[in-house]
């Protein structure tokens, strides 16, 4: 494999290299950036919406009584629900705010799944006004509220925390017993007895979330018998979590083997009658996207303590991953392709650590080039902020060649319209 290769295949599978420059699901990279701006989140639709069908036919064909379910939080985007939607699988919500999104992108409130760790009434009325599908009930607060606010029965899971831990950032794991979420086994088979005698709630099932960025089968497969000891129930909910490459070290787990595992410990542990449902987030939107910077200015290195820094028009304003989690990211120039010499890309707002890369390879980098991030579908939009003012960029979709801002840039205008006194 070349540099330009094993760069180019961190990016969605349509994208390519055509007279040295990457091009996104048929559009020139530099294109996009001028017609759009930067920085731009830009995502390959095609690539999206076969991620789904993959995921959601690759769960069918082992498991027949199955469902996928889009967990939303990883891009929260009217036009992604839409996408989702039109693809035929469920959404999981965790808010108020991912529930209008979810409705107004065209999903019925039958196929939404309710999550959350403190789930408000107001949020709890708004999903049985919608008429949610399922409810997971993370604690026993949430079989109270649903009790005294339910006014007909309601479907309900149970989240467990098996103490199941997975190599991951601790900020990612959540099924552990140092975790905030579910409840541990012998709490939840309480709770299983108190919905069972309740008259609003029908008990469904378990659900188990391992955590996100995992790369290894064992810790899914651990969790699912660790469930399955906890008797026979209609529905297990076996969560999201399969990671993805982000860089050129990461190993990859691949859908299909994670698939084969999680499927073969459902058939070592649960029902074969049972309806199985997973969760994804990262794995179905990451390598969908990717983000367009431009470079403001290179700083050479001028102490052995400093390296290179290569800033760009973004940052931490719409990247959090690096700093929440110690991601790490790879990048290109996107006129000069994979390879080059050790930078440290940075972005633009006020703190030290404000890093996309460091010693990232860049050939080359100066003020003006566009730069290319791969693997920022997921968790990036969602967390994007307004740090230093920044406006929060647009969602470009880019499909056969054509591409469309499915999300408009903020504005200046945008930042100012909530104050209510000037
Ligand atoms: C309950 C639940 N399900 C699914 C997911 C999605 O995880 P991932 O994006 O790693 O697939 C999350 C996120 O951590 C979650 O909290």
């Amino acid at each position: 494999m070349s540099a330009q290769s094993d760069l180019v295949d961190l990016f969605a599978p349509g994208t390519t290299v055509v007279d040295g420059e990457l091009v996104i699901a048929g559009v020139p990279a530099s294109q996009l950036a001028a017609e759009f701006g930067t920085p731009a989140y830009v995502i390959d639709e095609g690539y999206l919406r076969a991620r789904v069908c993959a995921y959601r036919d690759g769960l069918a064909t082992r498991w027949p009584n199955s469902r996928v379910y889009f967990a939303s939080k990883s891009f929260p985007s009217t036009p992604v629900y839409r996408v989702m939607a039109e693809e035929g699988i469920g959404v999981d919500v965790a808010g108020g705010g991912e529930i209008v999104m979810a409705l107004a992108g065209g999903v019925p409130g039958a196929d939404l799944l309710l999550h959350g760790n403190a789930k408000t009434d107001d949020e709890l009325r708004l999903a049985l006004g919608a008429g949610v599908g399922l409810i997971v009930i993370d604690n026993f607060h949430d079989i109270e509220r649903i009790d005294a606010l339910a006014e007909s029965p309601v479907d309900v899971l149970v989240r467990v925390r098996p103490n199941v831990g997975a190599e991951t950032h601790t900020a990612m794991a959540t099924a552990t017993d140092a975790s905030k979420f579910g409840l541990r086994l012998d709490d939840a088979r309480e709770a299983t007895r108190r919905i069972e005698a309740s008259t609003t709630m029908v008990m469904k099932g378990l659900h188990v979330h391992v955590g996100s960025q995992i790369l290894q089968a064992a810790p899914f497969a651990e969790a699912i018998a660790a469930i399955g000891s906890l008797g026979e129930f209609e529905i297990y909910d076996l969560g999201g979590g399969l990671g993805e490459r982000y860089t050129y070290s990461d190993p990859e787990l691949s859908l299909d083997d994670y698939l084969d595992a999680v499927v073969g410990a459902a058939h070592a542990a649960l029902p074969a009658s049972a309806r199985i449902l997973l969760e994804p987030g990262r794995s179905l939107v990451a390598r969908a996207g990717c983000t367009l910077y431009e470079v403001v200015n290179v700083k050479e290195s001028d102490s052995p303590l400093a390296p290179t820094f290569v800033a760009v028009n973004g940052g931490m304003a719409d990247n959090l991953e690096v700093s929440l989690y110690g991601q790490r990211f790879e990048a290109t120039v996107v006129d000069a392709v994979g390879g080059g010499q050790p930078v440290t890309l940075v972005g633009r707002h006020c703190e030290s650590g404000d890093m996309l890369s460091e010693g990232v390879l860049l050939q080359h980098p100066e003020a003006g080039d566009i730069v290319a991030v791969p693997v920022t579908g997921a968790y990036c939009f969602t967390m994007s902020n307004n740090y230093n003012g920044a406006l929060r960029p647009p969602v470009v979709f880019v499909s056969g060649g054509h591409a469309r801002a499915v999300v408009r840039r903020e504005t200046f205008e945008d930042l100012r319209a909530r104050d209510v006194l000037i």
